[in-house]
């Protein structure tokens, strides 16, 4: 695992938008895989700086993300589908035909998990999967539990995640309880792993990730079992 510990927001969005970017140069059809919530908004920002000053070419990138709540209506502005249009996809050229984001709306979960897990495994696999990291050492939404799940499917959130997601909401009562993931394989399996993790609230998961111990009571220490995975943190979370 390689770390950088950036000084500043402003560099980890940086650091993390030139990862992206070098790759989509080196492979134009590269298959991402995409978070959302607060972390990777700043790399976003630069990501869509890169495309307007013509450093970024989207136009033959596929795109996967982590995780959608369910169920939702990709309309809502909450769901994990407007996050990604408004924060990234509506400005920048790649192609709607080429994004995939898990259906919140289906009535049948299962059934959208499987055939989620045939696209990613259609498209090639995904070359590089970026990850925010939850406080309770969640990613995606794999959240601490005795078992975790390999593929794609049906999770329910933590009470933790729960509380932590409350701000993007009008209380914690209106968080979704539930949200369709990839699961720990999914995410294992992608070419490269590029973590980010800002703010002091994420200390005690990042140290633990940090640490010589895997643990499913921290689904983030199971990246030490990839061979190429990237954190980019800042100082709050990397502390001492
Ligand atoms: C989002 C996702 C989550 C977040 C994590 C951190 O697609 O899968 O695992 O990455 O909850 O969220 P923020 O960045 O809001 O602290």
């Amino acid at each position: 695992m390689k770390l950088t510990v950036c000084g500043s927001y402003d560099e980890l969005s940086e650091a993390a938008a030139e990862m992206i970017r070098e790759q989509v140069s080196e492979k134009p059809e590269s298959v991402i895989g995409f978070a959302t919530g607060s972390t990777p908004v700043g790399m976003y920002k630069k990501l869509i700086e890169m495309y307007k000053t013509g450093k970024l070419d989207m136009s033959r990138t596929v795109s996967f993300n982590l995780d959608e709540y369910y169920p939702v209506k990709s309309s809502d502005s909450l769901s994990y589908h407007r996050f990604m249009y408004d924060n990234f996809f509506d400005a920048v050229n790649i192609k709607p035909e080429n994004i995939h984001i898990p259906n919140g709306e289906t009535n049948d979960p299962q059934k959208e998990c499987e055939e989620y897990e045939k696209a990613i495994e259609s498209a090639g696999g995904i070359d590089i999967q970026i990850l925010g990291l939850g406080r309770n050492g969640h990613i995606g939404f794999n959240e601490p539990a005795d078992k975790l799940y390999a593929k794609t499917h049906l999770a329910k959130l933590s009470q933790t995640t729960i509380e932590a997601n409350s701000r993007f909401f009008e209380d914690a009562e209106s968080v979704p309880r539930r949200a369709l993931t990839m699961g720990m394989a999914s995410i294992l399996q992608a070419k490269k792993i590029l973590l980010l993790v800002c703010g002091s609230e994420k200390r005690s998961a990042a140290a633990e990730l940090m640490s010589s111990f895997i643990t499913t009571d921290n689904p983030a220490t199971l990246l030490k079992l990839h061979r190429d995975v990237t954190v980019i943190c800042d100082r709050e979370a990397a502390g001492k």
